[in-house]
């Protein structure tokens, strides 16, 4: 079974798909966590956000693996270094270019065929990378309640953090996933809506169960 989550930044996917796999004892796949791991790997070198030859002889270098929850690039495992301020502000533009997405394409399918299926939530996973899902969820929030959110993520994380900033930044993040050429983040055809603003994550959780067990 494969379930597709897409949604904006902050909307709860990766908490809930979690929850929802666990539910349901498939396996999860959070495909941010590539995006970021790429574009952390990338900035650090100091290669740019451009299409180009130098970006595809880059990717050419870089090999992303998953492996218990944990993201490696080239072995290294990155998994923190990825869910920083500064690379919540460098990812989408990274993530805007079809080199970097196809880089990723055949990594993200191949997950799908281990265990009994998969959970995996991002962008484009009911449009572009599993188009033929057996559910597809799209869900969202308001950028106000995403981003309080977060807000709140960070200070329980003893992290400094100023509600405007992260609003301003969400709704950034929104722009571009949303306006760029190559697989923007859309409602998918045949995709449920969730609106998590005013809902808990349980119930959350519960609703997408519920859908995947009346598609079977
Ligand atoms: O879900 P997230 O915040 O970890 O995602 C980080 C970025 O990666 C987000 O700004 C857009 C991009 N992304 C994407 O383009 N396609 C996906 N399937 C998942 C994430």
């Amino acid at each position: 079974m494969i379930i597709a989550i897409d949604g904006p930044a902050g909307a709860g996917k990766s908490t809930v798909s979690k929850k929802v796999a666990s539910k349901l004892g498939l396996n999860f796949l959070d495909t941010g966590a590539l995006y970021r791991a790429l574009a952390y790997a990338l900035d650090v070198k100091g290669i740019p956000p451009v299409p180009g030859d130098e970006m595809g002889e880059e990717l050419s270098k870089l090999e992303v693996e998953l492996s218990g929850g944990m993201v490696y690039v080239n072995g290294a495992d990155v998994s923190k270094q990825i869910r920083t301020p500064h690379a919540d502000r460098i990812v989408s533009p990274y993530s805007a270019l079809p080199q970097l997405r196809s880089h990723l394409l055949e990594l993200q399918r191949r997950q799908a065929l281990f265990g009994k299926g998969i959970v995996a939530e991002g962008r484009d996973i009911g449009s572009i990378v599993f188009p033929r899902a057996d559910v597809k969820i799209f869900l969202t929030a308001s950028a106000e309640e995403r981003a309080m959110r977060r807000y709140r993520e960070r200070l329980a994380k003893g992290e400094a953090a100023i509600y405007d900033e992260i609003l301003l930044s969400v709704r950034e993040r929104d722009r571009i996933d949303s306006t760029r050429d190559v697989a923007p983040l859309l409602k998918p055809e045949g995709s449920h809506l969730i609106d998590s603003s005013s809902m808990s994550e349980e119930q959350v959780v519960d609703e997408i169960v519920r859908i995947a067990t009346m598609s079977k």
